[in-house]
């Protein structure tokens, strides 16, 4: 009785006050409370900004509401302090440096027990909820997450409809109070037609204050969960969580023990911090498989942009429909069009081999092409039989007689089911065959109908399958999965992702030039993109019927292999335009993919962002940098390099009339000594930018 009664007392005493948790630097400070309705409440401050007002946290579930009605139990805190070496990456070593706070909550009504962890770190804040094993809460449907972020002002924000299905837009950059009145009304994704909340926005959100502060909310480690999205009241300027719903409108189906992802702040006065954080990937599990030998960084090309320019096609026919089980290919008439045939395959094979690359991705080379998107056809593609024109054993042989590989493509036109039936076979086959890396799809609606692309049941399946492939030693690039949350450290054969507006846009009309200074602080928070960089020839009418103009200069082109940095990283254009600008493309076949060091040298989202790398196991620097629609000057300090060693710097610069909309592909090339005391100014063209290789002077 005496223990309870010190028991008691010392929760009376817990309530009472904040509890709060800094980070080791103690720039960062969260505090926690309860209402006075019982509500877990907490704030973060960052060094003498409110970055996050006293904002709600809670759950509702079918089984009862967990928001209101708690008193503390417990608080536990901890601090931990390791390094990691990430198997590829920005940096060849990570440190994982935070305090802890773990606030066990019991809702006196109901009984349940559920607590909040908090981690505390230089660059910001991760908490979680869990829920421990505990009798009256086992299976339970959450329907509703309603944590809130709540902000302290009109931000000015970088951000995307909150659409379940893609993430395939421009950004727009509007104050928070302006979201409503820009927010599209509807869009519609093949034959369904998707409505937006007006303020609803997606993650990983950044936003910037009126005193400098640059805060973005993301979430980590999204496991058997459903996505995050942002809802904003904006009266009171409050972010709500918003889950993306499965077919039948609830959010997630979990079982105690168990605990959601991280939702994620990152806080820092100084934006080039921003795309330094580690955050996302400190706040993953760490590596899952013993044997990571496998996995290896992949520079590529691919039979690809000409499809996307529509000036070759995926299918072999022109028919409207066919059965992949009993139509045959062989009786019938090609269209003349098929991209991925013996003679045009074996082209790229030799120019690939020739300048170094690693791999060369070929779309279309299978059956079921011809009505593949759109219908929502359930057994679309069967991801092991060529079409009749493409030769695959013969093929794979003749990359591999030249020291490259062919890179696999598996669009499953989001027929999920089939897929999964599919996956060991499909997987074996590539083994089978010489592949160890795949290019993943997800195009259109969902099937089963109804499933949208970031809910939990397809969370679930993006998992299981990349733990799958790496059964076979497969690394997997999936187009149109749900945007990265870090879990990549945890599953490294995860080497890429789409998940957001990449190059393709370009043919389709075109993508902003502030798109590429917006991405690493946004869609990269979370993991590499497989942007597809690399586009000499801007004017796609020249050789395709779409006649899209790319908004870059291809100056900037060459940037984005150091600014959107990858393990898998394209030279997205064809040979013949790589061949027109052979000393442009020395840079493509030179810069690394994989980083023992990275510097970023000066950033601000949606104008500027200039990084240096240095690449693994070499003495070779690499910088780019790229800038919005506006022309600028930028000063660049070269302080990065070793103290008082030479180097010979190759510099990629715009031409002086280069213009991203009248002049894109005019640049110079020059060379320069240069060291660790050198600063120089460049000048970077609207929609333009610059690279530089450096090499120690021997
Ligand atoms: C969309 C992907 O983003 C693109 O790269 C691919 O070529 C098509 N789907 C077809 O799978
Ligand atoms: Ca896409």
């Amino acid at each position: 009785m005496k223990r309870l009664l010190t028991l008691l007392a010392s929760c009376a005493l817990i309530s009472a006050s904040a509890q709060t948790v800094s980070s080791p630097d103690g720039d960062v400070k969260v505090s926690f409370s309860l209402s006075q309705s019982g509500r877990p409440t907490y704030s973060i401050d960052y060094k003498h900004h409110k970055a996050v007002l006293p904002s709600g946290l809670g759950v509702r579930t079918k089984q009862g509401d967990m928001v209101e009605g708690f008193e503390i139990t417990d608080i536990t805190n901890s601090s931990f302090d390791q390094t990691w070496s990430p198997v590829w990456g920005e940096n060849s070593t990570i440190r994982d440096h935070y305090n802890e706070m773990a606030v066990a909550l019991r809702q006196k009504e109901s009984g349940r027990e559920m607590i909040i962890r908090f981690r505390v770190y230089d660059d910001g804040v991760g908490f979680r909820y869990e829920w421990p094993e505990q009798r009256g809460l086992t299976y339970f449907v959450v329907t509703d997450e309603v944590t809130e972020f709540a902000m302290s002002g009109d931000h000015n924000a970088f951000w995307i409809p909150g659409d379940y299905d893609t993430q395939e837009y421009d950004y727009t950059e509007s104050h928070l109070s302006e979201i409503r009145a820009l927010m599209p009304k509807a869009v519609t994704h093949n034959d369904s037609q998707f409505v937006f909340s007006p303020t609803g926005v997606q993650t990983a959100l950044q936003m910037k204050s009126a005193e400098g502060l640059y805060i973005n909310i993301h979430e980590a480690a999204l496991v058997d969960y459903s996505c995050m999205h942002l809802d904003l009241d904006d009266k009171k300027m409050v972010f709500r969580s918003q889950l993306t719903p499965n077919a039948q409108g609830d959010m997630c189906y979990i079982c105690a023990p168990c605990h959601t992802p991280w939702r994620t702040v990152t806080v820092t006065d100084d934006a080039r911090e921003v795309l330094a954080s580690n955050l996302i990937l400190n706040l993953n599990e760490p590596c899952a498989l013993e044997d990571t030998s496998w996995i290896k960084p992949v520079k590529y090309m691919g039979v690809w942009w000409e499809m996307i320019t529509n000036a070759s096609s995926w299918n072999y026919t022109d028919v409207p429909a066919v059965d992949i089980e009993s139509f045959d290919y062989t009786k019938a008439k090609p269209n003349g069009r098929h991209g991925a045939n013996n003679e045009k395959v074996r082209r790229y094979i030799d120019f690939a081999a020739e300048h170094g690359f690693d791999q060369l991705l070929v779309e279309g080379w299978n059956i079921g092409w011809e009505d593949w998107s759109g219908k929502s056809k359930e057994n679309v593609f069967d991801f092991v039989t060529p079409y009749p024109d493409f030769d695959l054993p013969a093929l794979q042989a003749y990359a591999q007689s030249k020291g490259i590989r062919l890179m696999m493509h598996h669009e499953t036109s989001s027929s999920i089911r089939n897929y999964e039936r599919r996956m060991d076979e499909a997987y074996q086959f590539m083994v089978d065959n010489g592949y160890n890396a795949v290019k993943s799809g997800y195009v259109g609606n969902i099937i089963p109908r109804g499933e949208h692309h970031y809910g939990q049941w397809l969370n679930n399946h993006y998992l299981y399958a990349i733990k799958k492939a790496a059964d076979y030693k497969i690394m997997v690039n999936a187009h149109e999965a749900v945007r990265p949350t870090g879990l990549c450290r945890t599953y490294p054969n995860m080497i890429g992702n789409e998940s957001a507006r990449g190059t393709e846009y370009q043919a389709f009309g075109g993508t902003k030039p502030h798109h590429v200074t917006i991405l690493p602080f946004t869609r990269l928070q979370g993991g590499p993109m497989d942007f597809t960089p690399g586009i000499f020839c801007m004017d796609l009418s020249t050789f395709a019927p779409n006649g899209s103009k790319v908004n870059s200069t291809l100056a900037n082109q060459l940037a984005l292999y150091v600014t959107m940095p990858s393990p898998l990283q394209m030279a997205a254009d064809l040979p013949e335009h790589y061949a027109k600008y052979m000393d442009a493309f020395e840079f493509i076949k030179e810069v690394a993919v994989d980083w023992s060091e990275s510097h970023y040298l000066l950033a601000e989202p949606g104008d500027y962002i200039v990084a240096a790398r240095k690449a693994k196991e070499s003495d070779e620097w690499f910088v780019g940098g790229v800038t919005d629609e506006n022309e600028r000057t930028v000063e660049v300090d070269f302080s990065f390099l070793p103290k008082g060693e030479k180097f010979e710097a190759t510099f990629y610069v715009d031409g002086k009339d280069a213009h991203y909309a009248t002049n894109p592909e005019s640049y110079d090339i020059y060379t320069k000594k240069v060291d660790a005391k050198s600063t120089m100014k460049l000048r970077m063209a609207a929609g333009g930018g610059f690279a530089i290789s450096i090499k120690p002077v021997k």
